[in-house]
C-alpha cells in the first residue's frame, strides 16, 4: 500500500490521517511538538469509529491500525508517495518546514501543503525539489468535506499536478484545480464574499445575525449542498444561464455598485456584530457543538451518497 506522511498532527493533520487511512493507505503522523503525534493516534481512532455509524468506512480497526506515530521526521518521510503537511499557517514555519521536507524526501515524493492562504511560490523557489511542490487546500474536517484545492506555483510540474489530483481523488476526496496562484483560492474568496454581505447586513441593523443564517440553512444552503451557483441559476430561467443574465444582470449590476467595503472587518463593527449574534460559548459548549456539527456532516455524507446524479 503507498504511503502518506502527515506533517502536523493538530486538527487538519488527524482528519487528512483518516481519509488515507480510510483509504487503505498506511499513514505515519510526525509533529514538531513532543508528544502530539502520539495523542493523536486516540483522536484519529475515535474518528474512524464514529464514521462506522454512519457507513462510511467499512473497518475502522483495520484502518486505524494502518496509522502510527512517526519515530522521527526522517522516519516520517522515507517511503512515501505523498507528504500532507499542516503546521501552523505563517510564512517563516511553512519556508523552514518546506526545505527541511525537501532535503529529506526521495525525489519522486509529491509533497502538499494544507495551507489556507500562503501560495507554493512563497515558500519553494530556492528548493532543488520544488517542482514536485503544490498546496491542496481542504476544508475542515477533510474526512467530512471532501473538496481539494489544488495550487501550484509557476514552477510546480504539471505531471505532479495530475497525480496529485488522481491521488486525492482515488482516496474520495474531490479535488479541483486552482489555475493560478490567487490570494484565498477559490473556495474562501466565495466565502469572504459572502461574509462582507453578511456583516454588513448585520452591522447595518437590515437583519438580526439568526435570521441571516436562516437565509442560508433553509436558502440557499439547500441547493448548494448538492448544486453549485453555476447549476442553481441554469434553472432559474427556461433559457438557462444566457436567459438568467439577460434577466438580471441590470440588478446585479446595481448591487456590484453597492458591495461592502473592507471598513466591515473594522474592530468596533466586528464586536457590533458578534454582540448581535450571542454569548462566546465556553470552552465545553464549543466542543459539544462540534461534535454535533462532524455528526450532521456525517450524516449528510451519508445521504449524498445515495443521491442521484442527472442523467439525460
Ligand atoms: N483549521 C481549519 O479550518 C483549516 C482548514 C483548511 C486548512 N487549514 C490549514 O491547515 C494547517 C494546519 O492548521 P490546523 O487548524 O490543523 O492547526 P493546529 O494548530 O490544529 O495544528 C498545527 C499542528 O502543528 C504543530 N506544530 C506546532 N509547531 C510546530 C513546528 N515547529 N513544527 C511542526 N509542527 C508544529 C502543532 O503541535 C499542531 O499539532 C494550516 O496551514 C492551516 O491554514 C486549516
Amino acid at each position: 500500500m503507498p504511503k502518506v506522511a502527515i506533517i502536523g498532527a493538530g486538527l487538519i493533520g488527524r482528519a487528512w490521517a483518516m481519509v488515507f487511512a480510510r483509504a487503505g493507505w498506511d499513514v505515519v503522523v510526525w509533529d514538531g511538538v513532543e508528544g502530539v503525534a502520539a495523542k493523536a493516534m486516540e483522536l484519529i481512532s475515535q474518528g474512524l469509529a464514529d464514521l462506522k455509524r454512519h457507513e462510511l468506512i467499512d473497518d475502522p480497526d483495520a484502518a486505524a491500525g494502518r496509522v502510527r506515530a512517526a519515530q522521527s521526521f526522517e522516519d516520517a518521510i522515507a517511503g512515501a508517495a505523498l507528504v500532507q503537511e499542516n503546521t501552523p499557517e505563517t510564512l517563516e514555519m511553512k519556508r523552514e518546514i518546506f526545505a527541511r521536507l525537501d532535503a529529506v524526501a526521495e525525489p519522486n515524493t509529491i509533497l502538499a501543503s494544507s495551507t489556507s492562504s500562503l501560495v507554493t511560490s512563497l515558500y519553494t523557489e530556492n528548493l532543488k525539489g520544488r517542482s514536485r511542490c503544490l498546496v491542496a487546500h481542504p476544508v475542515n474536517p477533510p474526512h467530512l468535506v471532501p473538496i481539494v484545492e489544488l495550487c501550484g506555483a509557476p514552477w510546480t510540474s504539471p505531471e505532479v499536478m495530475q497525480s496529485a489530483r488522481e491521488i486525492y481523488r482515488s482516496v474520495g476526496q474531490v479535488p479541483i484545480h486552482v489555475k493560478r496562484e490567487v490570494d484565498g483560492f477559490v473556495l474562501n474568496r466565495l466565502q469572504t464574499a459572502l461574509l462582507a454581505e453578511a456583516f454588513r447586513l448585520v452591522e447595518e441593523d437590515i437583519v438580526t445575525p439568526q435570521d441571516l443564517d436562516e437565509t442560508i440553512r433553509n436558502g440557499l444552503g439547500l441547493r448548494w449542498s448538492f448544486m453549485g451557483p453555476f447549476e442553481t441559476i441554469e434553472l432559474n430561467a427556461p433559457g438557462g444561464i444566457p436567459d438568467y443574465c439577460r434577466r438580471y444582470s441590470p440588478f446585479f449590476r446595481r448591487l456590484a455598485n453597492d458591495q461592502p467595503k473592507a471598513s466591515v472587518w473594522d474592530e468596533d463593527k466586528t464586536n457590533a456584530v458578534a454582540a448581535a449574534w450571542g454569548p462566546t460559548p465556553d470552552p465545553q459548549k464549543h466542543a459539544a457543538k462540534t461534535r454535533w456539527r462532524d455528526e450532521q456532516l456525517a450524516a449528510l455524507a451519508a445521504h449524498k451518497r445515495k443521491m442521484k446524479p442527472f442523467t439525460e
